[in-house]
Parts: C-alpha cells; sequence; structure tokens
C-alpha cells in the first residue's frame, strides 16, 4: 500500500466512522428491523412521590416505573417516562399528548368521567404525617391546625372532608416535595398524603422529628394507571398487570420496595 493510498483510506474511515456516530444518535432501536419495533408511549408522572417515582441520578425510578416497565414490555410497548408534573400530567393526558399517566394516581369515581384507569395496582389510605409535639391523633385533630396537601390530590380531598372546602387553612402544593418542604420549615403544622409515602418520608428523614398517624374515617383507595378518556392501550394494560399478578412478577417488585411481601388475595379482589 503507498503512502497516500494509505492516507485516503484512513480519511474514508474516518468519515464513516463520523457518519455512523452522527447516524447512531437518531436511532431509536438498534439492530431490530422498523417491523419489530415496539411503539413508543408517552408517559407523564410527578417525580416527587417516593417510592412510587423519585429522581435518581436524573432518571424516573420507583415502584411505579418497575411497574409500568414491566407491564409495558408485557403489553408489548415501550415507554418514555417524563417527569412533568401533576398538573401538567392530568393536562397530558386530557389533550391526549401523553398516553399514559403513572404517578401513584388514585381511581376515584370523578376522575373516571375524564380519564380512563387499568384495572387497580396498588391499595392505598390517606396518612396524616405532623412535626412531634403537634396534638393529633386522629383526623378530627386536624381541625384548628395548618395543613399542607400536593394540590388536586387525594390528600387534599381529605383534608377538605375534615375541615371544609376552601378553608384558607390549606396550603396546597405543586409537588409532594414541597408539601414536605412546607412542614419541615413550620409553614404547615400536618401533611395529608398517601400511606407508603408518608412512611417512607419518616424512614428516610429519621431527623425531621415527624410522627405519623391514620384513621378509619379515611377509606381504601387503589392506584391504577391513567389515559386519555377512550384509550386504545387500557386493555393491553389491564391484561398485562394481570399476568404480573399470576406469574408472580408484581410480587417481585412489590417486595423490592416495599421488603414484604403482597396481598395479592385484596389487590386480585379488586381488579376483577
Ligand atoms: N394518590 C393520590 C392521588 O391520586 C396522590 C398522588 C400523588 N402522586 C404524585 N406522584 N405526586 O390524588
Amino acid at each position: 500500500m503507498t503512502y497516500s493510498f494509505k492516507k485516503a483510506a484512513a480519511a474514508i474511515m474516518a468519515s464513516t466512522a463520523l457518519l455512523l456516530a452522527a447516524c447512531g444518535g437518531g436511532e431509536e432501536e438498534k439492530g431490530s428491523s422498523p417491523s419489530e419495533e415496539k411503539k413508543v408511549l408517552n408517559v407523564g408522572t410527578e417525580a416527587t412521590f417516593a417510592p412510587f417515582e423519585f429522581m435518581d441520578k436524573g432518571e424516573v425510578s420507583g415502584f411505579d416505573v418497575d411497574l409500568l416497565n414491566a407491564a409495558a414490555e408485557e403489553a408489548g410497548y415501550d415507554v418514555n417516562i417524563q417527569n412533568t408534573g401533576w398538573d401538567s400530567m392530568l393536562a397530558g393526558l386530557q389533550s391526549g399528548q401523553l398516553d399514559i399517566g403513572m404517578s401513584g394516581i388514585t381511581i376515584t369515581d370523578e376522575r373516571k368521567e375524564t380519564y380512563d384507569f387499568s384495572v387497580p395496582y396498588f391499595e392505598s389510605v390517606t396518612m396524616i404525617v405532623y412535626k412531634e409535639g403537634t396534638d393529633i391523633k386522629a383526623a378530627e385533630d386536624l381541625k384548628g391546625k395548618k395543613i399542607g396537601v400536593q394540590n388536586g390530590t387525594t390528600g387534599q380531598f381529605a383534608a377538605e372532608s375534615i375541615v371544609g372546602v376552601n378553608n384558607n387553612a390549606i396550603s396546597k402544593y405543586e409537588t409532594a416535595a414541597l408539601m414536605f418542604q412546607a412542614l419541615q420549615s413550620g409553614d404547615v403544622e400536618a401533611v395529608v398524603t398517601d400511606i407508603a409515602v408518608a412512611l417512607e418520608y419518616e424512614k428516610s428523614n429519621p431527623n425531621a422529628g415527624v410522627k405519623t398517624v391514620t384513621d378509619d374515617q379515611f377509606a381504601a383507595e387503589y392506584y391504577g394507571i391513567a389515559f386519555p378518556k377512550g384509550s386504545e392501550y387500557k386493555d393491553d394494560f389491564d391484561k398485562a398487570l394481570n399476568t404480573l399478578y399470576e406469574n408472580g412478577k408484581y410480587a417481585e417488585i412489590y417486595e423490592k420496595w416495599f421488603d414484604e411481601a403482597p396481598d395479592m388475595e385484596t389487590l386480585k379482589k379488586a381488579a376483577q
């Protein structure tokens, strides 16, 4: 090989490498032909709700993420999960810009008028988190206290059921994180949220000086995957969730995040 030929070959190889690198970046799934490429569904969430969804090294992580990934895999879809925030998630579902909302969303009759929901995937109940020293033993004790909630959540509705709608003792925060910050800073004396999130906050903030209490007057709630009304994906995800309930994968994911076995009986009954 002559020197000049070598030089030309090297130049061609270098430009080919550049070209390949440029193409590689835009390719979604390498190695699969277009016909086997899975449809990518856009998912919104509010990722300050550990252990269900929270940011970990720039990625949305949590029980909901693992469960949704497993369900999507089972149903034959890819998912693109974005930390949109709560209000934008709901708006995105209504406009159809999002295919899925996965955010510890409680299935309520009112929401069912606007969204479709999957079969239930998690049982929850309202819990009060308060600063040590605040006199709260039951839900009624919220009366006369400064209360924080995440805006537009069942925690807000539960607080309102005790102290009344539009009571200005209730401060509404855009994210669960801001709600807990308000408790920490003393802006509110108690927050009303979901049990697993309350317990996770208490556990991971041992120096925060908080206590938790629930009350029989708070009813059981179930989380569902939310879809725009009339979504073509709901049935696929219902089927996938039921498969994960049967084949043990749901239990595996549950144990990873909650260190105990799920109550499959109750869940399956709720999913019927
Ligand atoms: N389960 C409650 C609801 O549906 C709270 C959900 C809040 N989720 C979140 N990712 N911040 O209203």
